[in-house]
Order: structure tokens, then sequence, then C-alpha cells
């Protein structure tokens, strides 16, 4: 399962490179809005960042767009900044067939703000490269988020579409785990998700642990 971070901090973004060797990069509006620079000047510094690789960057068109016309027009702005933008649409019957005029244009796109297998469905059938379900905003709700990723990967799997699922909206490491189970190709979620999914409180007693018993040896 690829590992996306879910931010638009370049300062982020280059730790996860470094560190974690990150697959690849999804923003939102929001994340955009928090970097607290002009929108542009910010995905460009992030095109910069992974320049020369083949990591995807998901970039959002205007949520505002209503019609498919001014979809196709927005992505394909924004797929000239660079090959690694994939270009993120909010599910609705527009956002559909913006995908399939984008696909044949060779950009591709990941379709968001996915919350049921059907919306999953039309983003694979009109080639959509990933689909977004968010599991966080599903399970907030006292929905089971994790469930619906099984079910999209059962059906993605059973019609051999290639479409790949990003689990989103991640808000702990059980989160992280159960969708790899599950059969996410991806996951997104933002740096402090991460740092948690290292750690376990029982690794952390077994170094304690054991850092007694090292002490209590008697020396070399
Ligand atoms: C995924 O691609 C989204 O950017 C993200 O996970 C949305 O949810 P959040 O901003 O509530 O985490």
């Amino acid at each position: 399962m690829k590992l996306f971070l879910d931010s638009a901090e370049t300062d982020e973004i280059s730790e996860g490179l470094a560190h974690w060797d990150i697959d690849g990069v999804t923003t939102n509006p929001r994340h955009i809005a928090t970097a607290g620079k002009p929108r542009l000047q910010v995905l460009q510094e992030i095109a910069d960042l992974v320049k020369g690789t083949d990591k995807p960057v998901s970039v959002e068109v205007d949520p505002h767009l209503q019609r498919w016309e001014e979809m196709v027009e927005a992505a394909r702005k924004l797929a000239a900044m660079s090959p690694n933008f994939v270009i993120k649409l909010g599910a609705s019957e527009d956002a559909y067939r913006a995908v399939r005029e984008l696909a044949g244009e060779g950009i591709r796109t990941n379709l968001t703000l996915v919350f049921s297998v059907s919306q999953a469905w039309h983003a694979a059938r009109s080639g959509a490269a990933f689909v977004s379900p968010f599991v966080g905003w599903k399970e907030q709700h006292g929905d089971d988020g994790l469930d619906l990723i099984a079910d999209i990967a059962t059906m993605l799997a059973m019609h051999s579409y290639p479409t790949e699922i990003i689990a989103a909206a991640i808000r702990n490491p059980r989160q992280i785990g159960h969708a790899a189970v599950a059969g996410a190709h991806c996951v997104t979620a933002g740096m402090a998700v991460y740092r948690d999914s290292f750690r376990s409180p029982y690794t952390d007693m077994g170094h304690e642990i054991f850092g007694r018993a090292w002490d209590a040896t008697p020396p070399d």
C-alpha cells in the first residue's frame, strides 16, 4: 500500500520525502488555505519538490465548479503545471463526464468525496486513476468507513478496473492498518497520524523492560 502525505505544507512534504520516502502527496482546498500562501504558489512549490520523480500529487479544482466543461478547463491548466499533478474532482454527475474527457487526454484524475461503492464504480468506469473514499468522515458520523474500502476493493478487482483506492481522511493508525487489509492501494493521512503509526505503548513498555534488563546485566 502506497503512503501519500495529506498536506500542502512544503516543510512537511520535504520531511516526508527525506525520512519516509513518501509515495505521493494529496492536497485539498483546506490544506491549501492552511498553507497561507496564494494557491498557485503553493502548488508550484509542491511540484518542485517532486520534480523528476513519478510521485503523484493530487490537486483539486475549484469546488464551486458545476459544469464538466469548466472542470475540464480548470483541470487542463493544473495538469500543465506538472506531470506529477493528478486532478481531484469532487464526485458529481458532471465530474464523471470530466473524468472521461480528461482520461481521453491522458490527464489522470482522483475522484474525491466518495462515500459509496456506486460513486467509486462510476469513477472506475469513467477512467479515474484514483478514487478517494473518506474513511474518517464516515466513521465520525457512526458509519463504518473501512467496510466501504473493502467493498470498493472487491468491486474493482471483480471487474478488473485499474483504478486505485486512496483510503482518505484517515485519523488514526488503526484505520491505516485496516485500510491495508481491506485492500486499499494507497492511504493518505497527515504527519501526526503517521508519526503515531510507528508507535505502540507496548513497544515503549518493552523498551523500558529490556533497558532495565540491559542495565542489570554485569558489564563485559
Ligand atoms: C484526501 O485526499 C483528502 O485531502 C483528505 O483526506 C480529506 O479529509 P480531511 O481534510 O478531513 O482529512
